[in-house]
């Protein structure tokens, strides 16, 4: 059983989608969950293209331990050196350099010929190995470049002291049976490719993704590239959670294995999701909220009689929970923390105590509390509550077929202690939400609500996501009740203060741009 490598960069190509922005602290949180799932490599972003990518990939490097930590580069000098200052505290710093190849890129985009562009990898590359021991390097639309140019990059790249080539379908082109003869053909003809990882990069445009990345395995790649839930640009990267599963389900097949605890999926699934505000379509294979389900009547009897008859993966497997009663109202808090434990979360301190006062409270409001249920409190702690700038007080709201709509609210600031307010509105959310606004005064633009229901039943807890925009600024918020008003007052709170928390991030940043310029001058 050979192990495949897994490099992850939710982060970097994720982040890359369209409407998705994280927040320092959020990338933190996910670099944190993609180390408990056990990726090899977390590419952290991209360094030379911003200040606060910078930041990023740099805190990632100092914090997170037992994991590769790399940073994109261009081929240019300064992207290699800004790329080295970020990782220098990495434990196993790496580079990834890219650099296009095919001749629509080349001609187009880099107005170079074939010649120039071998000449910039060479050199790229051995600037890159001066700072890094381990360089990737990546011909940027490998699919549509030509397969004996690539053998000359792959030789090039090998020479010049990379460790790992990367061969991207950039645009999502290849079929797998073309993806796979490109592995073989590059390393039956490229001299010196066996001191190099050969790596599978796979865009979904064609919703290929998953099974280009298994053929490219199939033809003896050592590590393979995708994100979480399939995030990025476009259609998307391959969703990693899909290959692993894949190759553990089907072991006789691709004789490969990850080494990543499945049983994280769910979790980082979640988190993922909840972060960038990218729902999960239900029926997404692996982390779907359906991809358990059995609806129809033939389908629940064969269940019931033997679950391996419609079920290949258990649920228990990537840590889905099964909707059954866990724990009650008088389950006492050492019980509750070792049963959170089972689910992969180990917490203390105060972060226990308020996911347990929240759990008794959901006790007293639902007959039923599942593991779903307890995931959905425990994600809403995730992210770190000291940075909260509002919390919900109280809410009132009157509404009916007659009447107008009304909210008052009461949310408490840290300085300025309880704040309340009323307003009317065309319905309850458009009330609760405008007295929010008078009190907070931050004028935002609602992009996207949406509500589902966590569990099944009358007093399942309702979800509720919301997207909002002030200016440039984009922030998810997300919260949980049984109590649809409820959750949806505190899911505006949570993009609200997500916001705030963006827009500090970005000041800041300006404000030490100013303040370098002017100690420049001075
Ligand atoms: O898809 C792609 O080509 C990339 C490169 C930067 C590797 O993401
Ligand atoms: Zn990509």
């Amino acid at each position: 059983m050979r192990t495949i490598e897994v490099f992850d960069t939710t982060l970097r190509d994720g982040e890359q989608s369209p409407g998705v922005s994280l927040t320092q602290e959020e990338k933190m949180e996910i670099a944190r969950q993609l180390a408990r799932l056990g990726v090899n490599v977390i590419e952290a972003g991209f360094a030379a293209s911003s200040k606060g990518d910078f930041e990023s990939v740099q805190r990632i490097a100092n914090e997170i331990r037992g994991v590769s930590v790399c940073s994109l580069s261009r081929a240019v000098q300064n992207d290699i050196e800004q790329a080295y200052a970020a990782l220098k505290g990495a434990e196993h710093p790496r580079i990834h350099v890219f650099l296009a190849t095919s001749p629509i890129h080349m001609q187009h985009k880099l107005k170079m010929t074939p010649e120039q562009v071998l000449e910039q990898i060479d050199a790229a590359v051995r600037l890159a190995r001066k700072y890094f021991p381990d360089v990737e390097f990546s011909p940027e639309d490998a699919g549509r470049s030509e397969l004996d140019f690539l053998v000359k990059v792959a030789e090039v790249a090998a020479k010049a002291g990379a460790t790992v080539l990367n061969i991207p379908d950039t645009v999502g082109y290849l079929t797998p049976e073309e993806y796979a003869h490109l592995f073989r053909y590059v390393r039956e003809h490229a001299k010196g490719i066996e001191k190099l990882k050969l790596s599978a990069h796979c865009h979904d445009d064609l919703g290929l993704a998953t099974a280009n990345t298994l053929a490219a395995i199939a033809a003896g790649v050592d590590q393979i590239e995708g994100t979480i839930n399939g995030i990025g640009e476009r259609a998307g990267n391959v969703a990693i959670e899909e290959v692993a599963l894949a190759l553990a389900t089907r072991p006789n097949v691709y004789q490969a294995a990850t080494s990543l605890d499945l049983s994280q999926i769910a979790r980082t699934s979640r988190l993922v999701s909840k972060l960038t505000g990218m729902v999960v379509q239900p029926n997404k294979a692996i982390v779907g909220a359906n991809a358990f389900a059995h609806e129809s009547g033939i389908h629940q009897d064969g269940m019931l009689k033997e679950k391996s008859t419609y079920e290949i993966i258990r649920p228990e497997t990537v840590g889905m929970a099964d909707t059954k009663l866990v724990l009650g109202k008088h389950s006492g808090r050492h019980a509750f923390k070792e049963h959170i434990k089972s689910l992969g979360y180990e917490l203390e301190g105060e972060a226990l105590n308020n996911v347990f006062r929240k759990f008794k409270d959901l006790c007293d409001k639902k007959k039923y509390v599942t593991d779903e249920d307890i995931l959905s409190l425990l994600l809403e702690y995730e992210v770190d509550s000291s940075q909260v700038a509002y919390r919900l007080e109280f809410m009132h709201v009157s509404c009916g077929t007659q009447g107008v709509p009304t909210a008052t609210i009461g949310l408490h600031d840290d300085e300025k202690g309880l704040l309340q307010e009323a307003a009317v509105g065309n319905g309850a959310v458009d009330a609760i939400y405008r007295a929010i606004d008078r009190i907070t005064d931050e004028p935002v633009e609602l992009l996207h609500y949406q509500i589902d229901s966590v569990t099944g039943g009358q007093d399942a807890l309702g979800e509720v996501r919301v997207q909002v925009r002030q200016g440039d600024i984009v922030a998810n918020g997300r919260a949980v009740s049984t109590d649809v008003l409820e959750a949806s007052a505190r899911a505006y709170l949570d993009a609200i203060n997500r916001m705030i928390i963006k827009r500090m991030d970005t000041l800041g940043k300006e404000f030490r741009r100013r303040k370098e310029q002017v100690d420049v001058h001075a």
